[in-house]
């Protein structure tokens, strides 16, 4: 489904270049679980954005389910990114004070499903995600780290993605509490056949994972 062939990205900032991927091919199946490792400043968020059509490569391919993102528009990556993609970030991008069923529910306001069926979405992904119905109508301010990761990956999933991209989804957490969360993605991934990358610079973390990537200075340095 996911088909990296050469990409390259290079940042210009006015005379001064740097060239943070170079050169990285690689593919990634459907219902497949992989890991993107790499230290810090390895590459591994730029290749994210790539992944997630919220960036283009300055070169090489990128074919999504046999599409090529890798030449769109903004308008159209917006496009892939609503159609196809659910994003789980480090920092819990949650509404504050609104409820979890609603914050969960917001993607699917944008996209203009009626107000019944965005509920019963919501739950699915809810349930999906293991968050105990207890606390679907707490304000996000009323839980823990742990709960509210769980109410991101809730969100990520309601518009039914093919893909799901985590970017350090652990990282502000403590280890236990990250441990339930990349059980949650392992699960997903088992028992909901879910495509999910996961990107880390923790070894630990990359584990969870069936396959992991490794990245260095913007190359793909090994697979295992
Ligand atoms: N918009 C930008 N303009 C210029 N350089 C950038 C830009 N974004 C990232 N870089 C540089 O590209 C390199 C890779 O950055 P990236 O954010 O992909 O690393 P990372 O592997 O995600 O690191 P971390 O683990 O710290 O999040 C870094 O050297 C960074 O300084
Ligand atoms: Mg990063």
């Amino acid at each position: 489904m996911i088909e990296i062939k050469n990409i390259t990205k290079t940042y210009r900032d006015g005379d001064i270049s740097f060239q943070a991927l170079d050169n990285v091919s690689f593919q990634i199946k459907d219902g497949e679980f992989v890991a993107i490792m790499g230290p810090s400043g390895s590459g591994k968020s730029t290749l994210m954005h790539i992944l997630g059509a919220l960036d283009t490569p300055t070169s090489g391919t990128y074919l999504l389910d046999g599409q090529d993102v890798s030449t769109l528009s903004d308008n159209e990556l917006a496009d892939i990114r609503q159609d196809k993609i659910g994003f789980v970030f480090q920092s819990f991008n949650l509404l504050p004070r609104t409820t979890v069923l609603r914050n969960v529910m917001l993607p699917l306001i944008y996209e203009g499903v009626r107000g019944e069926e965005r509920k019963r979405r919501a739950e699915v992904a809810l349930r999906a995600a293991g968050l105990d119905a207890t606390h679907w109508s707490h304000l996000s301010n009323q839980l823990s780290g742990g709960q509210i990761q769980r109410v991101a990956i809730a969100r990520a999933l309601v518009n039914n993605p093919t893909l799901i991209l985590a970017d350090e989804p652990t990282g502000n957490l403590d280890s236990k509490t990250g441990e339930i969360v990349l059980s949650t993605f392992q699960k997903l991934n088992t028992e909901h056949g879910r495509t999910i990358v996961l990107i880390t610079h923790e070894r630990e973390v990359a584990e969870y994972a069936k396959r992991i990537i490794f990245i260095k200075d913007g190359t793909l340095v090994k697979q295992l």
